[in-house]
């Protein structure tokens, strides 16, 4: 209930001893079949986190990992087919829970993060020397809290939980959810307003979708992210498909 990302972080280290309780709260999180088909890359190298623009004394990279599985099937003469996508999803899941188990207990430690959706896009074989059938799934910033933020807005639960059917909402239903959204391009500045619609951004949606998040930046990390999967040896398709 208490949880905003902290981007405001000071350059003091984390010690030792709570990056090991971190880790070790984070693989406690549950995983697909027992597996842990994820790996936890601690990065404190000031020179890959300047390749990467991020200015805290720590991240944490979850990957999704099927090689180290892979390495111990093949000691054992196990088949391996844990190369397709829905093996992929299940380990992108396993990544993203120990890494917000990690989250959730920095901010008990009243430590500061946040996550960082790039990664997607992230060369890991290149970066970090990764080898075959290892994906990035998430990266979570830590550090020492510089800022202490108010909560952030949230839809109306009624807007995201539906009961034993999705409920598929009317149009009154959609604006009035988002109103408040739709409130914040009112409560910019007037000359922002003017400069957005000149290129013809009249709303927060549009503001969303054309300037903040633009086609390029999205079709760009689609690509990046697809490809990344792929140079993994990864198939997008069953072996059957
Ligand atoms: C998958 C994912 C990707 C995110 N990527 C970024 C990011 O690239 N940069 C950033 O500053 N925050 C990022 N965030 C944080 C969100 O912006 C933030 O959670 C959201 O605005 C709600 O704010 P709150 O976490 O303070 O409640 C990301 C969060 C998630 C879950």
């Amino acid at each position: 209930m208490t949880h905003r990302s902290i981007r405001g972080l000071t350059d003091e280290p984390i010690s030792e001893e709570t990056i090991s309780r971190l880790l070790e709260a984070g693989v406690r999180a549950p995983n697909a079949g027992g597996f842990q088909n994820y790996a936890l890359v601690v990065i404190d190298d000031v020179r890959i986190l300047e390749k990467t623009d991020i200015e805290a004394p720590l991240a944490i990279a979850a990957l999704a990992d099927l090689h180290r599985t892979a390495r111990w099937f093949a000691l054992n003469d196990a088949p391996f087919h844990f190369d397709g996508p829905g093996s992929l999803a299940m380990a992108m899941w396993d990544a993203h829970i120990a890494l917000h188990q990690i989250a959730i207990a920095a901010g008990a430690l009243n430590l500061g993060t946040f996550y960082i959706g790039d990664v997607l896009a992230w060369d890991v074989r290149e970066l970090l020397g990764a080898p075959k059938h290892i994906v990035p799934a998430g990266l979570l910033i830590l550090g020492h809290p510089a800022e202490d933020p108010e909560l952030r807005p949230r839809l109306p639960l009624e807007a995201i939980v539906h009961r034993n059917v999705y409920d598929d909402p009317n149009d009154e239903a959609i604006r009035t959810w988002y109103a408040k959204k739709d409130a914040e391009f009112d409560e910019l500045e007037p000359a922002v307003q003017a400069e957005l619609a000149t290129l013809g951004i009249t709303n927060r949606a549009q503001e969303l979708a054309l300037d903040c998040y633009t086609p390029e930046m999205i079709v760009g990390l689609d690509e990046a992210h697809v490809r990344v999967i792929q140079a993994a040896g990864f198939r997008l398709r069953a072996r059957t498909g």
